[in-house]
């Protein structure tokens, strides 16, 4: 029985709701031995013994044979997982941005040190949807994804349909929730969907791709009016990441906001939920849903992780080594 001793880099709105999730989960078997932060000043909800700056004290640490990231700055994130697998630890992570940016490197070094990496905290908080794409057998049998991704987009669409907040309002709301990134525009201009999308494509279509080659845009120009006309047409606005599959075999793929009809189930989709839907050749459509942001919903992610970890789970990437799909803007930019 293996005994699992966390190194967490991050006591933010994910970090501490996993604090707390794992002192309710005993069961686990999973103690935290020391949290690294940026700014010791600050009070935290943990013994003051817990904390420390430096680095090294988690990432050197012999007994220590997991790292948790969970921190804002994508460059750091990296150097840490790295870091971490040189010295024999597992990783999971969240930290969506620095995943699709050194997706290539994080699975070249991985596949080398052989040591889990897990990430399903990343796409859509406590959907568990990267495990789900791994078990579609080949990207053949899978026909497209359609999904909302990003929570605080979601709520501030949500927030302006219903309540009729502007959009500044909507947004202070989202932060003051923990929803949004520390820098909003990543959510708002559609950048954190971007970075889900890309980790979403290489699980599905074993595609490794960045937000350079994806045709993506945000919220930032809808306004209370499109939402006031939108809503008397019956209509919704939602941003939405898809990805398809083309008859010529390529992938499709896109985040934009779009109109989606009354009837359509990404609808439903209110306030900080995610929600994908998946078809495929057997099952035809299967839709997931649930919370894409917050402490909890994402903590609960983090931890399905270091549970997983207790029964040596890996990702296969299996689309991966079969033959990646080729990804394409020309389907959308001909649409829109
Ligand atoms: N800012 C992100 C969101 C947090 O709103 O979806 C969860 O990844």
């Amino acid at each position: 029985n293996k005994k699992l001793v966390i190194g967490l880099f991050g006591f933010g709105v994910v970090g501490e709701g996993l604090y707390k999730a794992l002192q309710q989960t005993p069961t686990l078997q999973a103690t935290i031995k020391k949290i690294c932060i940026k700014d010791p000043g600050k009070k935290r909800a943990a013994p003051a013994s817990l904390f420390t700056t430096d680095r090294d004290e988690l990432l050197y640490d012999p007994e220590i044979n997991v790292i948790v990231e969970v921190i804002n700055e994508a460059d750091a994130a990296f150097h840490i997982a790295s870091t971490a697998f040189l010295n024999g630890k597992a990783v999971v992570s969240a930290s969506k941005k620095m995943i699709a940016e050194h997706l290539t490197k994080l699975l070249e070094l991985q596949r080398q040190v052989d040591l889990p990496f897990l990430y399903e905290a990343a796409a859509c908080a406590s959907i568990p949807v990267i495990r789900n794409l791994e078990e579609y057998y080949d990207n053949d049998l899978l026909h497209g994804i359609r999904a909302i991704v990003n929570g605080s987009t979601n709520y501030i669409l949500t927030r302006m349909f219903e309540d009729k907040l502007t959009f500044p309002e909507a947004l202070l709301s989202a932060q003051s929730l923990g929803f949004a990134e520390k820098d909003p525009t990543l959510d708002v201009q559609g950048w954190d969907a971007a970075h889900k999308c890309c980790i979403l494509l290489m699980h599905a279509y074993g595609i490794i791709t960045s937000t350079d080659h994806l045709l993506f845009n945000g919220i930032q120009n809808i306004s209370a009016q499109d939402a006031k006309v939108a809503g008397e047409k019956g209509l919704g606005i939602k941003l939405v990441a898809q990805a398809r599959k083309l008859r010529s075999g390529k992938i499709a793929a896109c985040v934009l906001p779009q109109f989606v009809q009354a009837s359509d189930s990404l609808h439903f989709v209110r306030n900080e939920f995610n929600g994908v839907e998946i078809e495929s050749h057997f099952a035809d459509k299967q839709f997931f849903y649930g919370k894409g942001a917050g402490s909890f919903p994402t903590a609960s992610a983090v931890l399905s992780d270091i549970a997983a970890l207790r029964y040596d789970y890996k990702y296969e990437y299996k689309k991966l080594h079969q033959a990646p799909a080729e990804l394409t803007e020309e389907y959308y930019l001909k649409v829109y």
